[in-house]
């Protein structure tokens, strides 16, 4: 039986990623290497949508591919690579641009927010073309899944509208990706807002969990997260969400079920169910960390993981840029 494809990629922007990157997304790429064909690739080049220092992109980049690597994502099992080292990203990209509407489009959410706050002459033209590319990316790889946290849902929905949309003008070229959004981690949130997602881009740095961190200050973190006025922990999303998120992230790690959690607290306060949250996330976090500063030290190593996994996906995704440049009359 042929192994089902996966395909998921992560954004550049930060030295560190986060905890929702990891409870959201990477942990289920881990889990998908052993049975999965599955791809994962740094999506450098939806990162240029924020104009960045060229070296501060370069080391995020190697940064973000050894917090990968040392989240478990094992190049051994999975082709892992970067974007732009695949240049069908872009051709394919085009073409997806040529099969949105310029409406959807512009339905976008992560769009209007993003270019609500920064205003339109700051907005790049990339910013509105981003979900494009990232159905190229998905595309390419004939994935059947994509695991994603749930921010990402729209532009699955996009993805799959083109990919139905082309295949019924063109024929069947393209597989038709299911997201793989599971509702345990799927959303985690900012520790200091906690009705707002933890993110690169707009969490304070108080309200982010980062992998690369130390310890202290993690723990630190999670132990001035804000909470509600009450002293139940108790899992309700509405009354109590930053107890509801603390708990989310404590049950999604430990492997134990918010029920179990709530129980032990039971008669307990919010300081002690917070140290026993932070304990949970450092000592998962320590060896990530740990080991990801070893990777760093030796970039050689890291940059040839990384070209040999863009060998293995070019030729994947050059066999269906060929399939689409055929199905659309483009002369071979
Ligand atoms: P990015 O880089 O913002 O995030 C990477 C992954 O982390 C998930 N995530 C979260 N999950 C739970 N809680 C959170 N607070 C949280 N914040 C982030 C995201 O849902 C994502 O799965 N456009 C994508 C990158 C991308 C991609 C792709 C993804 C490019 N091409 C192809 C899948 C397939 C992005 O910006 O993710």
């Amino acid at each position: 039986m042929t192994r089902k494809r996966v395909l998921s990629g992560i954004q550049a922007t930060a030295d560190s990623t986060h905890l929702g990157n990891y409870l959201g997304a990477v942990r289920h790429w881990v889990s998908f290497q052993d049975e999965h064909d599955a791809f994962y690739c740094i999506a450098d080049l939806h990162t240029l949508t924020v104009e960045t220092d060229p070296a501060v992109l370069r080391r995020r980049t190697l940064a973000t591919a050894a917090q990968l690597l040392a989240s478990g994502i094992d190049p051994d099992k999975c082709t892992f690579f970067l974007q732009s080292h695949v240049a069908q990203h872009n051709q394919l990209g085009w073409v997806m641009e040529c099969m949105a509407g310029f409406g959807e489009a512009s339905r976008m959410t992560q769009f209007k927010d993003k270019s609500q706050k920064s205003g339109s002459d700051r907005t790049v033209v990339g910013l509105f073309t981003y979900p494009m590319l990232m159905a190229a990316d998905i595309l390419l790889y004939q994935a059947d899944l994509v695991p994603v946290g749930e921010d990402q849902r729209q532009h699955l929905e996009i993805t799959r509208d083109l990919a139905e949309r082309f295949n019924s003008r063109y024929g069947k070229t393209f597989q038709i990706p299911d997201g793989h959004i599971v509702k345990s981690g799927a959303k985690i949130y900012d520790l200091q807002n906690p009705t707002a997602k933890m993110s690169k881009s707009s969490s304070s740095v108080a309200g982010i969990v980062e992998i690369m961190d130390s310890p202290e200050v993690n723990a630190k973190k999670i132990k001035s997260a804000v909470t509600d006025t009450g002293r139940e922990v108790k899992f309700d999303e509405k009354e109590k969400p930053g107890i509801s998120n603390l708990l989310m992230i404590h049950s999604t790690l430990s492997g134990k079920s918010i029920e179990t959690i709530e129980k032990d607290f039971e008669g307990k306060g919010y300081g002690d169910f917070k140290t026993e949250v932070a304990e949970v996330v450092v000592e998962f976090l320590r060896p990530v960390r740990q080991r990801a500063l070893e990777l760093l030290e030796d970039e050689a190593s890291l940059l040839a993981i990384l070209h040999d996994g863009a060998a293995k996906a070019r030729i994947v995704a050059d066999h269906t840029l060929q399939a689409t440049y055929k199905n659309l009359g483009l002369v071979q």
